[in-house]
Protein backbone atom coordinates (compact mmCIF):
# COMPACT_ATOMS: atom_id res chain seq x y z
CA UNK A 1 0.00 0.00 0.00
CA UNK A 2 1.01 3.94 -1.07
CA UNK A 3 2.69 5.45 1.80
CA UNK A 4 0.86 8.24 3.68
CA UNK A 5 2.71 11.67 2.61
CA UNK A 6 3.37 13.90 5.97
CA UNK A 7 3.90 17.62 5.56
CA UNK A 8 5.23 19.58 9.18
CA UNK A 9 4.00 23.53 9.60
CA UNK A 10 6.53 24.45 11.72
CA UNK A 11 10.12 24.28 12.11
CA UNK A 12 10.71 24.30 16.38
CA UNK A 13 12.30 21.36 18.57
CA UNK A 14 9.27 19.18 18.56
CA UNK A 15 9.98 18.64 14.56
CA UNK A 16 12.72 16.56 15.60
CA UNK A 17 10.47 14.29 17.23
CA UNK A 18 8.48 13.96 14.00
CA UNK A 19 11.46 13.28 11.98
CA UNK A 20 12.47 10.42 14.18
CA UNK A 21 9.09 8.82 14.41
CA UNK A 22 8.69 8.81 10.23
CA UNK A 23 12.03 7.53 9.69
CA UNK A 24 10.71 4.49 11.95
CA UNK A 25 7.28 4.12 10.66
CA UNK A 26 6.63 2.45 7.45
CA UNK A 27 3.55 3.26 6.54
CA UNK A 28 4.55 7.32 6.09
CA UNK A 29 7.22 9.58 4.66
CA UNK A 30 8.02 12.68 5.25
CA UNK A 31 7.27 15.17 2.24
CA UNK A 32 8.11 18.54 2.86
CA UNK A 33 7.88 21.34 5.55
CA UNK A 34 6.51 24.71 5.97
CA UNK A 35 8.44 27.55 7.80
CA UNK A 36 7.98 31.32 7.90
CA UNK A 37 11.30 32.16 8.41
CA UNK A 38 12.39 32.34 4.36
CA UNK A 39 16.15 32.88 5.78
CA UNK A 40 15.97 29.23 7.32
CA UNK A 41 14.79 27.33 4.02
CA UNK A 42 18.01 26.27 3.10
CA UNK A 43 19.15 25.85 6.67
CA UNK A 44 16.25 22.81 7.46
CA UNK A 45 15.76 21.74 3.82
CA UNK A 46 19.68 20.55 4.90
CA UNK A 47 18.66 19.09 7.88
CA UNK A 48 15.80 17.07 7.05
CA UNK A 49 16.28 16.16 3.51
CA UNK A 50 13.46 17.43 2.22
CA UNK A 51 11.53 20.29 0.14
CA UNK A 52 11.09 23.08 2.45
CA UNK A 53 8.63 25.80 1.87
CA UNK A 54 8.07 29.56 3.41
CA UNK A 55 4.86 29.77 1.57
CA UNK A 56 2.11 27.47 3.37
CA UNK A 57 -0.33 27.52 0.20
CA UNK A 58 2.17 25.43 -1.89
CA UNK A 59 2.81 23.21 0.43
CA UNK A 60 -0.55 22.57 1.02
CA UNK A 61 -1.16 22.11 -2.38
CA UNK A 62 0.83 19.14 -2.78
CA UNK A 63 -1.58 16.14 -3.80
CA UNK A 64 0.97 13.63 -2.14
CA UNK A 65 0.47 14.85 1.77
CA UNK A 66 -2.31 13.51 2.87
CA UNK A 67 -1.54 14.41 6.52
CA UNK A 68 -0.15 17.87 7.97
CA UNK A 69 1.52 18.09 10.95
CA UNK A 70 1.27 20.73 13.10
CA UNK A 71 3.55 21.54 15.28
CA UNK A 72 4.36 25.22 15.23
CA UNK A 73 3.65 27.87 18.33
CA UNK A 74 0.33 27.09 20.32
CA UNK A 75 -1.89 30.20 19.21
CA UNK A 76 -1.15 29.53 15.62
CA UNK A 77 -2.14 25.94 15.16
CA UNK A 78 -5.75 27.57 14.77
CA UNK A 79 -4.78 29.03 11.94
CA UNK A 80 -2.58 26.69 10.03
CA UNK A 81 -5.42 23.71 10.88
CA UNK A 82 -7.82 25.87 9.60
CA UNK A 83 -5.64 25.53 6.24
CA UNK A 84 -4.85 22.74 6.23
CA UNK A 85 -8.54 21.30 6.50
CA UNK A 86 -9.96 23.92 3.55
CA UNK A 87 -7.48 22.03 1.53
CA UNK A 88 -8.62 18.41 2.55
CA UNK A 89 -5.44 17.05 4.51
CA UNK A 90 -6.10 15.35 7.68
CA UNK A 91 -4.44 16.97 10.41
CA UNK A 92 -2.63 15.78 13.69
CA UNK A 93 -1.97 18.84 15.97
CA UNK A 94 0.41 19.73 18.85
CA UNK A 95 -0.66 20.16 21.87
CA UNK A 96 -2.64 22.13 23.10
CA UNK A 97 -4.83 22.22 20.10
CA UNK A 98 -5.61 26.06 20.26
CA UNK A 99 -4.85 28.14 23.41
CA UNK A 100 -8.88 28.63 23.78
CA UNK A 101 -11.71 26.58 23.85
CA UNK A 102 -13.50 29.00 21.26
CA UNK A 103 -10.57 28.94 19.14
CA UNK A 104 -10.70 24.97 19.15
CA UNK A 105 -14.56 25.00 18.50
CA UNK A 106 -13.64 26.69 15.39
CA UNK A 107 -11.03 24.41 14.17
CA UNK A 108 -13.64 21.45 14.82
CA UNK A 109 -15.70 23.08 12.55
CA UNK A 110 -13.57 23.70 10.01
CA UNK A 111 -12.47 19.73 9.95
CA UNK A 112 -15.93 19.04 10.09
CA UNK A 113 -16.94 20.83 7.17
CA UNK A 114 -14.00 19.93 5.04
CA UNK A 115 -14.70 16.14 5.62
CA UNK A 116 -10.83 15.55 7.05
CA UNK A 117 -9.76 13.91 10.57
CA UNK A 118 -8.28 15.67 13.58
CA UNK A 119 -6.09 14.24 15.99
CA UNK A 120 -4.77 15.73 18.69
CA UNK A 121 -0.95 14.83 20.28
CA UNK A 122 -1.34 14.28 24.34
CA UNK A 123 1.22 11.26 24.00
CA UNK A 124 1.17 10.68 27.71
CA UNK A 125 -1.90 8.74 27.50
CA UNK A 126 0.33 6.01 25.37
CA UNK A 127 2.48 5.02 28.11
CA UNK A 128 1.57 1.56 29.20
CA UNK A 129 1.25 1.63 32.60
CA UNK A 130 -1.15 5.32 32.41
CA UNK A 131 -3.60 2.54 30.21
CA UNK A 132 -3.05 -0.03 32.51
CA UNK A 133 -4.60 2.06 35.49
CA UNK A 134 -6.76 3.69 32.60
CA UNK A 135 -8.71 0.39 32.43
CA UNK A 136 -8.57 -0.76 35.46
CA UNK A 137 -10.54 3.17 36.82
CA UNK A 138 -12.98 2.58 33.53
CA UNK A 139 -13.74 -0.98 34.82
CA UNK A 140 -14.51 0.33 37.77
CA UNK A 141 -12.18 -1.18 40.09
CA UNK A 142 -11.97 1.65 42.26
CA UNK A 143 -15.66 2.29 42.84
CA UNK A 144 -17.07 5.36 43.21
CA UNK A 145 -14.21 8.04 42.17
CA UNK A 146 -13.83 10.77 45.19
CA UNK A 147 -10.47 12.59 44.34
CA UNK A 148 -7.88 12.90 41.72
CA UNK A 149 -4.70 14.98 42.00
CA UNK A 150 -1.92 16.12 39.43
CA UNK A 151 1.37 17.79 40.28
CA UNK A 152 3.02 18.73 37.33
CA UNK A 153 6.25 20.98 39.96
CA UNK A 154 8.53 21.26 36.79
CA UNK A 155 11.54 23.35 36.18
CA UNK A 156 12.55 25.38 33.04
CA UNK A 157 15.57 27.88 33.21
CA UNK A 158 15.23 31.93 31.71
CA UNK A 159 17.10 30.22 28.78
CA UNK A 160 13.97 28.27 27.77
CA UNK A 161 11.66 31.21 27.86
CA UNK A 162 14.43 33.97 26.20
CA UNK A 163 15.13 31.67 23.40
CA UNK A 164 11.54 31.11 21.78
CA UNK A 165 10.00 34.41 22.98
CA UNK A 166 6.64 32.99 22.13
CA UNK A 167 6.66 30.70 25.20
CA UNK A 168 5.04 32.07 28.40
CA UNK A 169 2.84 34.86 26.27
CA UNK A 170 -0.86 34.65 26.10
CA UNK A 171 -1.62 34.93 22.87
CA UNK A 172 0.72 32.24 21.31
CA UNK A 173 1.27 29.81 24.71
CA UNK A 174 -2.22 30.53 25.83
CA UNK A 175 -0.40 31.38 29.24
CA UNK A 176 2.56 28.92 30.54
CA UNK A 177 2.71 26.10 32.80
CA UNK A 178 -0.46 25.02 33.02
CA UNK A 179 -1.38 25.57 29.30
CA UNK A 180 2.53 24.80 28.26
CA UNK A 181 3.62 21.90 30.08
CA UNK A 182 1.12 21.00 33.03
CA UNK A 183 -1.83 20.37 30.15
CA UNK A 184 -0.42 16.62 29.36
CA UNK A 185 -1.33 15.47 33.02
CA UNK A 186 -4.04 17.46 33.68
CA UNK A 187 -5.40 15.50 30.14
CA UNK A 188 -4.37 12.17 31.91
CA UNK A 189 -6.33 13.14 35.42
CA UNK A 190 -9.80 14.61 33.29
CA UNK A 191 -9.66 11.65 31.21
CA UNK A 192 -9.58 9.18 34.87
CA UNK A 193 -12.32 11.51 36.79
CA UNK A 194 -14.12 12.33 33.93
CA UNK A 195 -16.04 15.91 33.35
CA UNK A 196 -15.60 19.03 35.56
CA UNK A 197 -18.23 21.10 36.58
CA UNK A 198 -16.34 24.49 38.70
CA UNK A 199 -12.86 24.85 38.97
CA UNK A 200 -10.80 27.70 41.31
CA UNK A 201 -7.25 28.46 40.08
CA UNK A 202 -4.44 30.58 41.89
CA UNK A 203 -2.00 31.29 39.41
CA UNK A 204 1.47 33.89 39.54
CA UNK A 205 4.41 34.55 37.65
CA UNK A 206 6.70 34.65 40.45
CA UNK A 207 10.71 33.92 39.10
CA UNK A 208 10.22 34.21 35.25
CA UNK A 209 9.87 37.08 32.76
CA UNK A 210 6.68 36.02 30.96
CA UNK A 211 3.31 36.62 30.92
CA UNK A 212 2.07 33.47 31.73
CA UNK A 213 2.41 31.64 35.02
CA UNK A 214 5.11 29.91 36.96
CA UNK A 215 3.31 28.41 40.13
CA UNK A 216 -0.50 27.55 39.83
CA UNK A 217 -2.90 25.66 42.05
CA UNK A 218 -6.23 24.61 41.05
CA UNK A 219 -9.25 22.79 42.88
CA UNK A 220 -11.64 20.84 41.03
CA UNK A 221 -15.40 19.94 41.05
CA UNK A 222 -16.22 16.51 38.90
CA UNK A 223 -19.69 16.38 37.74
CA UNK A 224 -19.53 13.01 39.50
CA UNK A 225 -19.39 14.36 42.67
CA UNK A 226 -15.69 13.96 43.40
CA UNK A 227 -13.07 16.35 43.94
CA UNK A 228 -9.45 17.27 42.88
CA UNK A 229 -6.21 19.41 43.16
CA UNK A 230 -3.52 20.50 40.48
CA UNK A 231 -0.39 22.14 41.67
CA UNK A 232 1.97 22.95 38.63
CA UNK A 233 4.90 25.31 37.82
CA UNK A 234 7.85 25.60 35.96
CA UNK A 235 10.01 27.66 38.93
CA UNK A 236 10.15 24.30 40.38
CA UNK A 237 13.80 23.96 40.40
CA UNK A 238 14.88 21.18 40.34
CA UNK A 239 11.24 19.88 38.07
CA UNK A 240 10.01 16.70 39.73
CA UNK A 241 8.68 13.97 37.96
CA UNK A 242 5.06 14.56 37.47
CA UNK A 243 2.46 12.99 39.67
CA UNK A 244 -1.13 11.43 39.18
CA UNK A 245 -3.23 10.06 42.29
CA UNK A 246 -6.77 8.69 42.13
CA UNK A 247 -8.41 7.63 44.41
CA UNK A 248 -11.75 5.90 44.70
CA UNK A 249 -14.26 3.76 47.48
CA UNK A 250 -11.73 1.00 46.95
CA UNK A 251 -8.46 2.14 46.87
CA UNK A 252 -5.83 3.77 45.03
CA UNK A 253 -3.45 4.35 42.26
CA UNK A 254 -0.86 6.91 42.15
CA UNK A 255 1.97 7.26 39.23
CA UNK A 256 4.95 9.21 38.87
CA UNK A 257 6.82 10.08 35.73
CA UNK A 258 3.89 7.79 34.11
CA UNK A 259 5.02 5.21 36.19
CA UNK A 260 2.77 3.12 38.54
CA UNK A 261 4.53 3.62 42.15
CA UNK A 262 1.37 2.78 44.35
CA UNK A 263 -1.79 0.59 43.72
CA UNK A 264 -3.77 -0.56 46.58
CA UNK A 265 -7.16 -1.56 45.40
CA UNK A 266 -9.35 -4.02 47.81
CA UNK A 267 -9.54 -7.81 46.25
CA UNK A 268 -7.87 -6.50 43.07
CA UNK A 269 -4.41 -8.02 42.67
CA UNK A 270 -1.44 -5.83 41.07
CA UNK A 271 -0.83 -6.29 37.94
CA UNK A 272 2.55 -7.47 36.83
CA UNK A 273 3.73 -3.86 35.95
CA UNK A 274 4.95 -3.70 32.64
CA UNK A 275 8.37 -2.09 32.33
CA UNK A 276 8.09 1.62 30.47
CA UNK A 277 10.39 2.75 28.20
CA UNK A 278 13.04 4.64 28.86
CA UNK A 279 11.54 7.95 28.17
CA UNK A 280 12.19 10.64 29.79
CA UNK A 281 9.19 13.06 31.14
CA UNK A 282 10.80 16.47 30.78
CA UNK A 283 10.49 17.85 34.14
CA UNK A 284 13.82 19.56 34.40
CA UNK A 285 14.54 19.64 30.53
CA UNK A 286 12.43 19.25 27.46
CA UNK A 287 14.89 17.92 25.26
CA UNK A 288 14.35 14.65 27.15
CA UNK A 289 11.08 13.64 26.56
CA UNK A 290 11.16 10.37 24.12
CA UNK A 291 9.79 10.20 21.00
CA UNK A 292 8.24 6.52 21.91
CA UNK A 293 4.28 7.88 22.81
CA UNK A 294 4.77 10.00 19.98
CA UNK A 295 4.82 7.18 17.48
CA UNK A 296 2.22 5.23 18.78
CA UNK A 297 -0.37 8.79 18.39
CA UNK A 298 0.91 9.14 14.66
CA UNK A 299 0.61 5.18 14.28
CA UNK A 300 -3.03 5.59 15.80
CA UNK A 301 -3.34 8.68 13.05
CA UNK A 302 -2.49 6.75 10.67
CA UNK A 303 -4.96 3.79 11.45
CA UNK A 304 -7.91 6.37 11.61
CA UNK A 305 -7.05 7.77 8.04
CA UNK A 306 -7.40 4.19 6.63
CA UNK A 307 -10.34 3.14 8.81
CA UNK A 308 -11.93 6.66 8.52
CA UNK A 309 -12.18 6.11 11.92
CA UNK A 310 -11.63 8.62 15.14
CA UNK A 311 -8.19 9.34 16.51
CA UNK A 312 -7.39 8.39 20.15
CA UNK A 313 -7.14 12.14 21.23
CA UNK A 314 -10.23 13.70 18.95
CA UNK A 315 -10.63 17.67 19.22
CA UNK A 316 -13.83 17.64 21.43
CA UNK A 317 -11.31 15.50 23.81
CA UNK A 318 -7.90 17.86 23.10
CA UNK A 319 -10.51 20.89 24.09
CA UNK A 320 -11.09 19.41 27.99
CA UNK A 321 -8.28 20.59 29.62
CA UNK A 322 -7.64 23.78 27.92
CA UNK A 323 -11.04 24.37 28.80
CA UNK A 324 -10.00 23.58 32.45
CA UNK A 325 -6.68 25.58 32.22
CA UNK A 326 -8.48 28.77 30.72
CA UNK A 327 -11.20 28.26 33.47
CA UNK A 328 -8.27 28.13 36.27
CA UNK A 329 -6.88 31.68 34.86
CA UNK A 330 -9.98 33.56 34.55
CA UNK A 331 -11.10 31.88 38.11
CA UNK A 332 -7.51 33.77 39.32
CA UNK A 333 -8.00 36.78 37.80
CA UNK A 334 -11.50 37.16 39.10
CA UNK A 335 -10.13 35.74 42.72
CA UNK A 336 -13.97 33.69 42.41
CA UNK A 337 -14.97 29.86 41.38
CA UNK A 338 -15.63 29.49 37.52
CA UNK A 339 -18.09 27.01 36.42
CA UNK A 340 -17.76 25.21 33.17
N1 LIG B 1 3.80 16.90 22.85
C1 LIG B 1 4.85 17.38 23.50
O1 LIG B 1 5.35 16.79 24.47
C2 LIG B 1 5.46 18.67 23.04
C3 LIG B 1 6.79 18.99 23.38
C4 LIG B 1 7.31 20.21 22.91
C5 LIG B 1 6.51 21.06 22.17
N2 LIG B 1 5.22 20.72 21.90
C6 LIG B 1 4.35 21.64 21.14
O2 LIG B 1 4.89 21.85 19.86
C7 LIG B 1 4.68 23.19 19.44
C8 LIG B 1 6.02 23.82 19.09
O3 LIG B 1 6.86 23.78 20.21
P1 LIG B 1 8.46 23.81 20.07
O4 LIG B 1 9.00 23.54 21.43
O5 LIG B 1 8.88 22.93 18.94
O6 LIG B 1 8.67 25.32 19.71
P2 LIG B 1 9.98 26.09 19.27
O7 LIG B 1 10.04 27.31 20.08
O8 LIG B 1 11.18 25.22 19.24
O9 LIG B 1 9.59 26.49 17.76
C9 LIG B 1 8.37 27.13 17.48
C10 LIG B 1 8.47 27.87 16.17
O10 LIG B 1 9.47 28.88 16.30
C11 LIG B 1 10.17 29.04 15.09
N3 LIG B 1 11.59 28.72 15.28
C12 LIG B 1 12.10 27.71 16.01
N4 LIG B 1 13.44 27.72 15.99
C13 LIG B 1 13.76 28.79 15.21
C14 LIG B 1 15.00 29.33 14.79
N5 LIG B 1 16.16 28.78 15.15
N6 LIG B 1 14.96 30.43 14.00
C15 LIG B 1 13.79 30.99 13.63
N7 LIG B 1 12.60 30.50 13.98
C16 LIG B 1 12.59 29.41 14.76
C17 LIG B 1 9.55 28.12 14.08
O11 LIG B 1 8.57 28.82 13.37
C18 LIG B 1 8.92 27.07 14.97
O12 LIG B 1 7.85 26.43 14.33
C19 LIG B 1 3.95 23.89 20.58
O13 LIG B 1 2.58 23.90 20.31
C20 LIG B 1 4.24 23.01 21.79
O14 LIG B 1 3.21 23.05 22.76
C21 LIG B 1 4.70 19.55 22.31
Amino acid sequence: MAKIGVGIIGTGSIVNTYKKCISELEEVELVALFTKSSSRVSEVEKTFGVKVFDDIDKLLALSEIQLICVCNESGNHGEAIKKAAAAGKHILSEKPLEVTPEKIDEVILSCKNNNVILGCVLQNRCSKDYMLAEKAIKEGKLGKLLMGNAHINWYRNKEYYAKNPWRGTKRFDGGAAFMNQGIHTIDLLLNLMGDVKSVFGNVKTMVHNIEGEDVGIGVLNFNNGAIGTITGGTALYPGYSERLEIFGEYGSILLEGGKIVQWNILNVEKPKLIETSIDGTGASDPTSIGHENHKTVIQDMIFAIKENGSPMVSGTEARKAVAVITAFYRSSEIEKMVQL
